[in-house]
C-alpha cells in the first residue's frame, strides 16, 4: 500500500520567525516547501511590471488566472519563476511587498491561488506557509501550526531585518508598518489571517534562536522519530 504523505501548514504573523521556521521544518522532514506568500508576490511583481491599474480587478484576475508560477528548490533557498523568467530577488522588493494587498485582497485572485497550491499538493509531502493555508488551503493537513510572537518582539525582529537589508527607517515607522501589515492579513474579506481550527499555537518570543523555536513545533510531530532514524 502506497505511504500517506504529510502535509503541515504554518500560518502566522509577519516577524513571528515562521518563513525561517518553515523552511529549515521542511528540509529537516524532507517535504517540499511551499511558500504561498511568495506565489502572491510572484502575481503582484508581474501586474507592476506590465503596469496594470491596481485599481482594475478584472484585469488583475485575468493576470492571476494566465501567470504560470513555478517554485524550485535552491542552495540558498527556494526559488521563484514567473512565467519561464526568474524573479527570486525581484519579489522581495519593497515596492512589491507594498503593493501585494491589491491582488491578495481579491477572492477570485485567492481562489486561483489556492487551486494552484493544492495541485501542487497533489503529490503530498508538503510544508505549506502563509496566512489561510490551515484554514482555506489544506483545512485537512495533519498538522496545522499558527506562529506568533509578542508586538514588541516582532518590532524588534523587523528593526533588525530592515538593518540587515540596508533600509533605514525609524522605530516608529516600523511600527506603523507592522501593524498595517497585522490590520491587513487579518481584515481581508477572504483568506484572513486567523488561528486555524485544531491549530497549535506556537509563541516564539521567548527566543530568537531558530533551533529552539524549531523544537517547540517537532515535538508535535511524530513522524520525526522515524525520520530521525531514516537520517541516522
Ligand atoms: O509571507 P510574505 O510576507 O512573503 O507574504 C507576502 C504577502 O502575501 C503578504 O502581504 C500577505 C500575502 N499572503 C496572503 O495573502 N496569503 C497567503 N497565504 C500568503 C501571503
Amino acid at each position: 500500500m502506497k505511504e500517506k504523505r504529510i502535509v503541515i501548514t504554518i500560518d502566522g504573523t509577519c516577524g513571528s520567525g515562521k518563513s525561517t521556521i518553515a523552511r529549515r521544518l521542511a528540509d529537516r522532514l524532507g517535504l517540499v516547501y511551499l511558500d504561498t506568500g511568495a506565489m502572491y508576490r510572484a502575481i503582484t511583481w508581474k501586474a507592476l511590471q506590465t503596469g496594470q491599474d491596481l485599481n482594475d480587478r478584472r484585469a488583475l484576475i485575468e493576470l492571476a488566472e494566465r501567470t504560470e508560477i513555478r517554485l524550485r528548490r535552491g542552495e540558498r533557498g527556494p526559488r521563484v519563476f514567473v512565467d519561464g523568467a526568474e524573479v527570486t530577488e525581484e519579489i522581495r522588493t519593497p515596492r512589491v511587498t507594498n503593493a501585494v494587498k491589491h491582488l491578495a485582497d481579491i477572492p477570485e485572485v485567492r481562489s486561483e491561488m489556492v487551486s494552484q497550491q493544492r495541485r501542487i499538493a497533489e503529490a503530498g509531502g508538503i510544508l505549506a506557509e502563509g496566512r489561510d493555508t490551515g484554514t482555506v488551503v489544506f483545512p485537512d493537513a495533519d498538522y496545522k501550526f499558527y506562529v506568533d510572537a509578542p508586538i514588541e518582539v516582532r518590532l524588534r525582529r523587523r528593526h533588525r531585518e530592515f538593518a540587515g537589508k540596508g533600509i533605514e527607517m525609524t522605530e516608529d515607522e516600523v511600527k506603523k508598518d507592522l501593524l498595517a501589515r497585522d490590520a491587513a492579513d487579518k481584515s481581508r474579506p477572504v483568506g484572513a489571517l486567523r488561528v486555524p481550527e485544531g491549530a497549535i499555537v506556537i509563541d516564539t518570543g521567548a527566543t530568537d534562536e531558530v533551533e529552539e523555536n524549531l523544537k517547540l513545533l517537532l515535538k508535535h510531530i511524530k513522524e520525526v522519530d522515524r525520520v530521525d532514524k531514516l537520517i541516522s
